[in-house]
C-alpha cells in the first residue's frame, strides 16, 4: 500500500514535552526516521528514534525485486505471481528474472544457461577444504563456509562497483552452489564427490551430483527434476527476510559478494528462519496416526502444543506456496510411492482449516508444510533440507545485493541503540582490585 498518489501528504507530530509540533512528510506510506531524529528537547540532545527490535515495522529500502501481500495471500517475483512462473517457468529463468528484473528472451536465455552450466565447477582446493570437515559436519555449515571461502579464490569479487564484475560473481554462485550443496551432502555419508554434468539441466545435475554411483550417466526422473525446480522457484526470494536482509546489512560495508551470501545462508541456518519443515515431520511423527489428530488438536487449543507448517507473520491468509507445493508433493509421490506421513498431513489440514480456533486466527498452511514431506520422499536427511533451500533463494539474495550496491540511498547499517548499562565509572586496575 503507498501514498504515492497524495502529494504533500505529511503526519503532524506533537511533542507533548516541548509543546511543539512538527510536520513530517509521508512518502509511500513511510516516513523518514531522520525526519523524527530532527524532534528535539534540547539542541545538544539526540533527537527521537523508534524502537522496533526484529525491524517488524521499518522499511530498510526501497526494492523492485518481490511483492508480497500476507493478507491477500499475494507473492510476486518482478511482478509475476508466483503460481504463474511455478507453473510454465524454470528455475533458472526465474533466476534471470530476479536479477535482471525482466524476462530474457531466446537469446538471453541460451546466453545465461550457458554461462551458469560453465561455472558448476570449483577450484580442486574448495574441494580439498570441503573435504577437511569433520566426517559428521553439518552440510549447512560446509556450504556457509565453503561459499564464504570462494571469496579468497575471487579476489577481483571485491570490485563491487563494475557492473560485469558483478554479474561474473551472480553467475558463478548460482553456478556452484548446487555442486558444494551437493558435496556436503555426499561428504557426510563418506561417498565420493561427483562433478558437474554439463549436459544436465541445472537442477538435473544437482541430482547428478547428489545421487551418482558407479553408473556413467545419471538419468534422472523428469517428474522428480520438475518438482525440485519448483522449489527451488517458490524459494527463490521472500524480500526483506531475516536472511536477505543479513546479506542486505553485510554487503553494505561493501564487502565481496561471496562474503554477504556467506552471512545470509548463517542466517537462515537458524531453526526460526529454515528450520520449520524438519519441526513439521517430527511432529507428524509423534502424532503417529490420524486417530491421534482429535487429541493433538485438543492439545494445540489448550497453548500445550503449536500445529507447525501452520500460521506466519506475514501470511494471514493461505500462504500461495503451499498450494503449488501440494501439487509437487503428489507429482513426487506417484514416483516415490506415498509418504505415510502425508496421510496424517491432509487429515490435520482438513481439520484445522474448518476449527474455529484456526479460522479466527487465520492460521493457514504455510510452504514448510508440504516441502518436508517432499524432501523425505527425496531421500534428503533433515539437515540437507536448509542447503535445498539455500541453493533456491541465491538468486534472490544475488537480486537484492545487486540492488543494494547500486542504491544511491544506502548507507553501511548501523541501527541506533537504547543504552542500558552504567556509565562514567572508574577503572581500577586488577592489581589494586584483587590485593
Ligand atoms: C510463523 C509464526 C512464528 C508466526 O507467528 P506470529 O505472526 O508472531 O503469530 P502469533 O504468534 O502472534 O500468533 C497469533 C495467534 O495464533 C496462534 N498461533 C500462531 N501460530 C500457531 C500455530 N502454528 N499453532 C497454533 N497456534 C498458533 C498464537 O498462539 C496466537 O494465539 P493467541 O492470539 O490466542 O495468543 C507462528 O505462526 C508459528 O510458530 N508457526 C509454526 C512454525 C512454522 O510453521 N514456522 C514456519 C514459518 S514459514
Amino acid at each position: 500500500m503507498t501514498d504515492a498518489g497524495t502529494p504533500g501528504a505529511s503526519l503532524t507530530v506533537r511533542d507533548n514535552r516541548t509543546g511543539q509540533e512538527y510536520d513530517v512528510p509521508i512518502v509511500d506510506g513511510t516516513i523518514r526516521a531522520a525526519d523524527l531524529g530532527k524532534i528535539k528537547t534540547d539542541d545538544d540532545l539526540p533527537g527521537l528514534a523508534v524502537y522496533d527490535p526484529g525491524f517488524t515495522n521499518t522499511a530498510s529500502c526501497r526494492s523492485s525485486v518481490t511483492y508480497i501481500d500476507g493478507d491477500k495471500g499475494i507473492l510476486e517475483y518482478r511482478g509475476y505471481p508466483i503460481e504463474q512462473l511455478a507453473e510454465g517457468s524454470t528455475f533458472l529463468e526465474v533466476a534471470y528474472l530476479l536479477i535482471h528484473g525482466a524476462l530474457p528472451t531466446k537469446e538471453e536465455y541460451a546466453a545465461w544457461e550457458h554461462e551458469i552450466t560453465y561455472h558448476t565447477f570449483v577450484h580442486e582446493n574448495v574441494k580439498s577444504l570441503m573435504q577437511g570437515f569433520r566426517y559428521d559436519a553439518h552440510p549447512m555449515g560446509m556450504l556457509m563456509s565453503s561459499v564464504g571461502a570462494l571469496s579468497t579464490f575471487y579476489p577481483a569479487a571485491r570490485d563491487i562497483d563494475d557492473p560485469a564484475n558483478r554479474h561474473m560473481q551472480i553467475v558463478r554462485m548460482i553456478a556452484k552452489m548446487p555442486t558444494l550443496g551437493a558435496w556436503s551432502f555426499r561428504h557426510a555419508q563418506g561417498k565420493p564427490y561427483v562433478y558437474p554434468d554439463n549436459d544436465l539441466s541445472y537442477t538435473a545435475n544437482f541430482l547428478s551430483m547428489l545421487f551418482k554411483m558407479s553408473e556413467s550417466k545419471f538419468e534422472p526422473d523428469e517428474r522428480l527434476v520438475k518438482a525440485l525446480d519448483v522449489l527451488f522457484i517458490l524459494h527463490a526470494d521472500h524480500e526483506q527476510n531475516c536472511s536477505a536482509n543479513a546479506v542486505r546489512s553485510v554487503g553494505s560495508s561493501q564487502v565481496d559478494p561471496y562474503s554477504a551470501v556467506s552471512a545470509g545462508i548463517g542466517a537462515l541456518f537458524g531453526p526460526l528462519h529454515g528450520g520449520a519443515n524438519e519441526a513439521v515431520l517430527r511432529m507428524l511423527r509423534r502424532i503417529g496416526s490420524k486417530e491421534n489428530i482429535p487429541a493433538f488438536i485438543d492439545g494445540v487449543k489448550n497453548g500445550n502444543e503449536r500445529l507447525m507448517g501452520f500460521g506466519h507473520r506475514v501470511y494471514k491468509n493461505y500462504d500461495p506456496r503451499a498450494r503449488i507445493i501440494k501439487k509437487a508433493a503428489d507429482d513426487v509421490f506417484e514416483v516415490t510411492g506415498v509418504n505415510p506421513l502425508l496421510e496424517i498431513a491432509l487429515e490435520l489440514e482438513k481439520i484445522a482449516l474448518e476449527d474455529e480456533y484456526f479460522v479466527k486466527r487465520k492460521l493457514y498452511p504455510n510452504v514448510d508444510f508440504y516441502s518436508g514431506l517432499i524432501y523425505e520422499a527425496l531421500e534428503f536427511p533433515p539437515e540437507m533440507f536448509t542447503v535445498l533451500f539455500a541453493i533456491g533463494r541465491t538468486p534472490g539474495w544475488l537480486a537484492q545485493w545487486n540492488e543494494l550496491v547500486q542504491d544511491k540511498e544506502q548507507k553501511i547499517a548501523r541501527p541506533k541503540q537504547i543504552y542500558t548499562g552504567e556509565r562514567t565509572l572508574d577503572f581500577v586496575p586488577a592489581s589494586q582490585r584483587w590485593a
